[in-house]
């Protein structure tokens, strides 16, 4: 079992399987997207699995695949299949934002996926577009409901909450888990793109909701993505999140499910489902972390938010035993930090989110 110096339990595995994305969403990429990784640069699936293995001998029983979109990367299925072949590995997820899972839910169950997290900011589906600013509306829900069917369980609809974009639906989403057995997390935008900032030049390119409210949505004109200061901006606190939910449709109690991670749960009366806050710059979450993160190009990041990442992948090409890998494992475990510092002005430079894997 593989323990950092703050007495954590490290036993879950983020691994990003691909940089690229085939959406453009406003606080995570410009809308002509990043210079993605030169495939040689990436790991191949036996790299993938081997890493994931030698992990799961270490006690690392949980693995997430992240992009980037994992589902963009060919062959998923087959990937996922090796990996179950460990028998220490006990839960297999994957962050996606459905677009393609209408066709590959199925295969990914038969190929041993338990469970997805789905990425949905919107139930209108013009803002959809100016959110994500690629796909629909219609196929992502037409994805959460072939995994309904194909049986991956539980089913956690992830929302980055916007003031000012999508504030004013929260109580549409929570009402969606009355009625079905879909489990809600609303997220609190992280200003990641410390280098921007508002002196920049700006184009008003789109004004969701005419400008409603406080906050007109302007895009940075030299990025194409929301700058930190708006991102700041827009953070709604969980307690407003919460307040607004329970004015429309009752008070909700508190209710944990199985694999509930970071989230703080609850649940409306008589739901199916439950909602969850996930507060990553103002509530501290670090204290519970398990996690470690493998880039898809093959850099083990101890944090998401500090610029620390040991390289595994020339280590892997250049003949090292499963002895010297695990020893990188342990490495950074014991250099995972206490926490981030976001509060207090942290700056990740090194990466973008979609080249961690969020
Ligand atoms: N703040 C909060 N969540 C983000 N994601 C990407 N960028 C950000 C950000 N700046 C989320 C996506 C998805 C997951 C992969 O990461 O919405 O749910
Ligand atoms: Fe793609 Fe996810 Fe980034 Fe949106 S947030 S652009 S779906 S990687």
């Amino acid at each position: 079992m593989l323990r950092d110096s703050f007495g954590r339990v490290i036993d879950y595995l983020r691994v990003s399987v691909t940089d690229r994305c085939n959406f453009r969403c406003i606080y995570c990429m410009p809308e002509e997207g990043y210079p993605v990784a030169p495939k040689d640069e990436l790991l191949t699936f036996e790299e993938i699995v081997r890493i994931v293995h030698i992990a799961a001998d270490l006690g690392m029983s949980k693995i997430r695949l992240t992009g980037g979109e994992p589902l963009v990367r060919r062959d998923l299925p087959n990937l996922i299949e090796r990996i179950a072949s460990h028998p220490g590995i006990e839960d297999i997820s994957l962050t996606t934002n459905a677009h393609l899972l209408q066709q590959l839910a199925r295969p990914l169950r038969d190929a041993g996926l338990h469970r997805v997290n789905i990425s949905l900011d919107t139930l209108d589906p013009d803002k959809f577009l100016q959110i994500a600013r690629r796909g629909s509306l219609s196929k992502v829900l037409e994805g959460i409901e072939a995994a309904k069917e194909s049986g991956l369980s539980p089913i956690k609809i992830n929302c980055v909450l916007m003031k000012g974009v999508n504030d004013d639906e929260v109580a549409d989403f929570a009402r969606w888990t009355v009625r079905e057995e879909l489990h809600v997390r609303f997220i609190e935008v992280m200003p990641i793109r410390w280098n921007l900032d508002e002196t920049e030049p700006f184009e008003s390119l789109s004004a969701l909701h005419g400008g409603r409210g406080l906050f007109q949505l302007r895009i940075q004109k030299d990025e194409g993505m929301l700058s930190d200061a708006q991102m700041r901006r827009m953070v709604i606190p969980f307690t407003a999140a919460k307040e607004a939910i329970e004015k429309e449709l009752g008070p909700m109690t508190p209710h944990q499910i199985p694999t509930n991670g970071p989230a703080h749960t609850y649940k409306l009366n008589h739901a199916l489902g439950t909602v969850g806050f996930i507060s990553q710059v103002s509530w501290d979450l670090c204290e519970r972390c398990n996690r470690l993160r493998l880039t898809a190009d093959g850099q083990l990041r101890p944090c998401l938010m500090a610029d620390g990442e040991v390289d595994l992948r020339t280590p892997l090409r250049t003949g090292s035993s499963d002895e010297d890998i695990r020893a990188i494992f342990e490495h950074v475990v014991a250099h995972k930090p206490e926490r981030h510092y976001l509060a207090e002005g942290q700056k990740v430079q090194g990466r973008t989110m979609s080249q961690i894997g969020g």
